[in-house]
């Protein structure tokens, strides 16, 4: 069948999307990117927060009713939502036929021939490790480490719809990263919902991310998310700051400035002990490229609390933030947490972060005007004409032109910033 898959969601999700296209190939399956010319369609979904999950199910429908080949096309639902509700949405949505969760991607193409609408959503701690993955951002490649997570953060869905935290073998890791950049992949972001809990036989994560450097070569750079701040340890920025083929950029969810807040949400520190990791990473890497996520309107947040978050993000000086209102997840620890902060209370304290932060980002990026920089060439930027590439702090640098490959990597002079997004001119070489 021609297949069309459309993703929602993390990092964690664009990879499953390529596992689930080596799956589908495997079968004798074909992809296809067009909507309309398929004869099946999948959904990778994300249950992180109510908006997301609203936005998958509507796109479901309208593919479903799209119609391109004749008839309805098979519709199917993958990945956290279909994990969370299961069997009710077949009940609930007539043009759903298979509903898939993170670990059941095995049995999609024997579903596809059954012909019944089913919903397969066993946990079984799958890894996928006899998968090869349909890699779609070349030059970039996204390593799983580690899958779901034991942290019950208590407003978290994610340990309920992608089960308990297991590691893959680090020899898995390694002969994957070392195909990765012998077929010419210049970046290898390494993927876990909590990664700084890897942990197989003797092997943490500082030892794996050094083991991953050596293989990925000087050649190809090496990324990884995310991190709970709790876990990070000297020894890991440590590795960081050593080793040249490892971005100095970190992405240290906060998700709150006060300690109350933190506390109720379970989250394992301080805002007195993440500051000082923020502290440890730019003492150790002073050019590093910091990002978070933050959480407003959290049950049991008040005003003074919300004052915490403010000034967090003003002390940090974030390069750039993840910004969400507080959005009740069924099953999760924080439902019962009072009193719950009115809906319209979290939009304007949303709002008033996202004003901050936009001034942070800009600031932050108007310090690189006239600077030079290492780029990565990752393809053709989204307005025709131009391309796109990154920093080793993952900044996105448009440039103009299309006379690039991706893959190549040179110096650029930074010449203007929009927001989050950097312009530059490649530099080139004095003639002597
Ligand atoms: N409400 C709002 N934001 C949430 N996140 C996770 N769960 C929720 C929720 N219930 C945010 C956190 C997390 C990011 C991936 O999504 O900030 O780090
Ligand atoms: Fe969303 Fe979490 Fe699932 Fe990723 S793992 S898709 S963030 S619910």
């Amino acid at each position: 069948m021609r297949c069309f898959i459309e993703v929602y969601g993390c990092q964690m999700n664009v990879h499953d999307a390529e596992i689930l296209s080596g799956i589908l190939g495997s079968a004798g399956h074909q992809i296809t990117k067009d909507p309309e010319d398929a004869e099946a369609v999948f959904v990778v979904t994300c249950a992180v927060r109510e908006h997301a999950e609203t936005r998958a199910m509507g796109r479901i429908t309208h593919l479903a009713g799209m119609a391109g080949c004749g008839s309805k096309p098979l519709v199917a639902v993958c990945g956290c939502v279909a994990q969370e509700h299961g069997e009710r949405l077949l009940e609930k949505v007539d043009v759903i036929d298979l509903v898939v969760g993170p670990d059941a991607y095995h049995r999609i193409p024997e579903l596809m021939t059954e012909g019944v609408r089913t919903a397969e959503v066993d946990q079984c701690s799958e890894e996928y490790e006899d998968v090869t993955p349909v890699r779609t951002q070349f030059p970039r490649a996204f390593v799983n480490v580690m899958r779901g997570c034991d942290n019950y953060c208590t407003y978290c869905i994610v340990p309920y719809v992608r089960g308990r935290e297991r590691s893959r073998s680090a020899s898995d890791i390694i002969s994957e990263v070392r195909k990765l950049a012998a077929g010419g992949f210049r970046e290898v972001t390494l993927l876990g919902q909590n990664v700084n809990s890897y942990s197989s036989g003797d092997t943490g994560f500082p030892e794996l991310l050094e083991m991953v450097s050596d293989a990925a070569g000087s050649d190809c750079w090496v990324r990884f998310v995310t991190s709970n701040p709790r876990d990070l340890t000297p020894g890991l920025a440590e590795v960081m700051a050593s080793r040249e083929n490892i971005c100095n950029q970190f992405h240290l969810p906060a998700q709150s400035g006060s300690d109350s807040v933190l506390k109720a949400m379970n989250r394992g520190y301080t805002r007195n002990g993440y500051m000082k990791k923020v502290a440890m990473l730019r003492e150790l890497m002073p050019d590093i490229v910091m990002s978070t996520d933050i959480i407003a309107g959290f049950p049991g947040e008040s005003p003074g609390d919300f004052q915490d978050t403010v000034s967090l993000l003003e002390e940090v000086r974030f390069d750039y933030a993840f910004l969400f209102r507080y959005s009740e997840r069924k099953g999760t620890g924080a439902l019962k947490l009072k009193p719950p902060v009115p809906v319209k209370e979290r939009l304007s304290r949303l709002s008033v972060l996202q004003e901050l932060q936009r001034e942070i980002t800009i600031e932050r990026s108007k310090e690189l005007l006239g600077r030079e920089m290492t780029v990565l060439v990752t393809g053709p930027a989204r307005v025709k004409g131009q391309t796109a590439a990154r920093t080793r702090g993952n900044r996105m640098v448009i440039l103009e032109g299309t006379g690039y490959e991706p893959g190549e990597v040179f110096s650029v002079r930074i010449t203007g910033a929009d927001g989050y997004t950097h312009f530059g001119m490649p530099v080139i070489p004095p003639v002597r």
